[in-house]
């Protein structure tokens, strides 16, 4: 299947997408504090996106082959969890490092984007891991560019993320997004400069480095969802929504309280 190669109506409504999935992590920044669980934090972006932004929470009962339906609207990735973790009872406490994973569904047009959360004040260690795998995502981005590589851009963020002596998790990548949630191509996070897809402009797709503080192996837990590392280690995620162009890139996922890059 070849690449979908996005024309100025869809790169306007994947703006919009982009732009309310971000707001969503805008609105519930200030209420991730101690003593919240994460079902709570589902259940409120939940009410944001339906109510208020008359979006679809893509996550809802999303149901990939081989894989029960997700339950919830969000996911929420807690310390040792990598990614896709089921919001639940679980009750955030001060030191604990959430991802929450939003994407969003609006006129028919996709919007990921995920971010870190510090509950309280974080360890050096976690603020540290935070950090390198927000740095490494935007080494990523920087690298998107029409006649750019697919491989570039895993190579920028494990050559970075691996001189921190962290790891890079395998299984699992950013994806082509657009009128379909988890599309063609899969944007790995490691790499060979110069490897893999040639970038076109038009392309729409995610950045989502998984870094561990640990090593790189993962587990599944029952749930059949949550990723978790398999030594317990740290994981850190963050993600956004890319358009290649000519000239470079444009993040899709942005809005008013988007962290800014901090390279070099
Ligand atoms: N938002 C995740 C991603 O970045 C996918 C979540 S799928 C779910 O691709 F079913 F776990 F919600
Ligand atoms: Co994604
Ligand atoms: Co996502």
């Amino acid at each position: 299947m070849p690449i979908t190669i996005n024309n100025q109506e869809d790169i306007k409504k994947m703006r919009i997408a982009g732009k309310l999935a971000s707001e969503v992590l805008d609105f519930i920044t200030p209420l991730i504090k101690p003593n919240i669980t994460t079902e709570k934090i589902d259940s409120l972006c939940h009410d944001f996106m339906t109510n208020e932004q008359g979006t679809v929470p893509a996550p809802l009962n999303y149901a990939p082959p081989g894989h029960t339906p997700f339950p919830k609207s969000i996911c929420t990735s807690v310390n040792n969890q990598i990614c896709h973790g089921i919001p639940g009872e679980k009750i955030l406490k001060k030191g604990d490092v959430v991802n929450i994973d939003i994407t969003v569904i609006k006129d028919g047009y996709h919007g990921d984007t995920s971010r870190m959360f510090f509950v309280g004040e974080p360890s050096i260690q976690a603020k540290r891991l935070c950090e390198v795998t927000y740095q490494s995502m935007w080494l990523g981005i920087r690298e998107v560019k029409a006649g750019a590589y697919l491989g570039d851009i895993g190579h920028a963020i494990q050559s970075y993320a691996e001189s921190k002596s962290y790891s890079v998790v395998r299984e699992f990548c950013g994806h082509g997004i657009g009128k379909v949630f988890h599309d063609e191509p899969q944007v790995l996070h490691y790499g060979t400069p110069g490897d893999g897809l040639k970038l076109e402009a038009g392309m729409i797709f995610t950045i989502e480095p998984m870094i561990n503080a640990g090593k790189k192996d993962i587990k599944v837990l029952p749930d059949n969802w949550t990723v978790v590392t398999k030594d317990r280690s740290l994981s850190a995620q963050w993600e956004h929504t890319i358009l290649v162009t000519d000239k470079g890139y444009e993040v899709l996922t942005v809005s008013k309280d988007t962290p800014t890059p901090f390279l070099d």
